[in-house]
């Protein structure tokens, strides 16, 4: 199985437009300190050939832009990119559908929940229905987006989407707006969580045995933004759940058997996008790998 980290950054990205913290900063002044990366997406592929986009990114054109592998190969009009999966409908996994609207068809994949946050936006009409095919898909349910790559979407404690927060949200929930997928091929296994507010028992058991993980590395601690000064909300109160501290990812995965433990989805806030930070190294030395935009895995 090939998988390529497209874009390794939360909602933002990093530089994040308006942002002028330390971290953004940097990623402006000296990228060989902090990298810049867009915002998240993966591509999977049981051959190198056909494609399976897992979240569509404000970031796709640049995306496909600087991945070969995703670059039209054959006549006028052609895409490697066969199908687009969804784990939940926030923004920087949801915008990126409305480059995708050139009449290119591919299928479009997702929880009848969150396909139906898209498909009641009017916007999302841009990818004609003749064209791009909407496929419900139930929770629990193997499915096979590209010929030989198998994928099961399960819930995850998670949140509605931001734009659709109302007095009624609650955080933490497992219902379908929040999942994540396991996905499959030629035998290897790949988890893919880029957002998580709490790990559970049943989480674990899930993931136990994958040849790797990719998971929700939004925070480092529950307080990163707060400590950054550049708002109020904790991880718990955007969903996801922190690296470190009371509750964090590290700790309660120590024991899971994983073969490749890598953060995606982090915040420009996160102190370990700093290369050789102590933060950095911190996480490394306990097995976990931070993503860049374009690290590939052979699985
Ligand atoms: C998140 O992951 O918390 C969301 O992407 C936030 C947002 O939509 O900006
Ligand atoms: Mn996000
Ligand atoms: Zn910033």
């Amino acid at each position: 199985m090939h998988v390529v980290i497209l874009g390794s950054a939360a909602g933002g990205g990093l530089p994040q437009w308006n942002c002028r913290c330390p971290i953004c900063s940097l990623a402006r002044s000296d990228p060989s300190r902090v990298k810049p990366r867009t915002q998240s997406s993966i591509a999977v592929s049981p051959d190198g050939e056909r494609w399976l986009l897992v979240n569509a990114s404000p970031d796709i054109r640049q995306q496909i832009s600087d991945n070969a592998v995703l670059h039209p190969r054959e006549g006028l009009r052609h895409s490697p990119i066969h199908a687009v999966l969804l784990t939940n409908g926030d923004v920087d996994h949801v915008a990126g559908l409305l480059t995708l609207r050139e009449g290119q068809p591919f299928t479009l994949y997702g929880t009848a929940g969150i396909l139906g946050s898209v498909t009641d936006n009017r916007v999302f009409d841009v990818m004609a229905a003749e064209v791009v095919r909407r496929e419900p898909i139930r929770l629990n349910a193997a499915f096979e987006p590209v010929p030989g790559l198998t994928v099961t979407l399960f819930s995850v404690p998670g949140k509605v989407p931001l734009w659709l927060e109302d007095e009624t949200m609650e955080i933490g929930a497992e219902t379908e707006t929040t999942v994540g997928a396991m996905i499959e091929a030629n035998g290897r296994c790949l988890a893919y969580i880029p957002g998580c507010a709490r790990v559970t028992d049943d989480l674990k058991a899930r993931i136990a045995g994958v040849d790797a993980l990719l998971f929700d590395g939004t925070v480092l601690l529950d307080d990163d933004m707060i400590r950054a000064g550049v708002g109020t909300k904790t991880g718990w109160r955007m969903g996801h759940v922190p690296m470190t501290g009371s509750g964090g990812s590290i700790e309660a995965l120590a024991d899971v058997a994983i073969g490749r433990r890598i953060f995606v989805h982090i915040n420009n806030t996160n102190p370990v996008l700093v290369e050789a930070s102590a933060e950095r190294e911190r996480i490394e030395s306990l097995n976990w790998t931070v993503a860049h935009d374009g690290l590939a895995l052979a699985l």
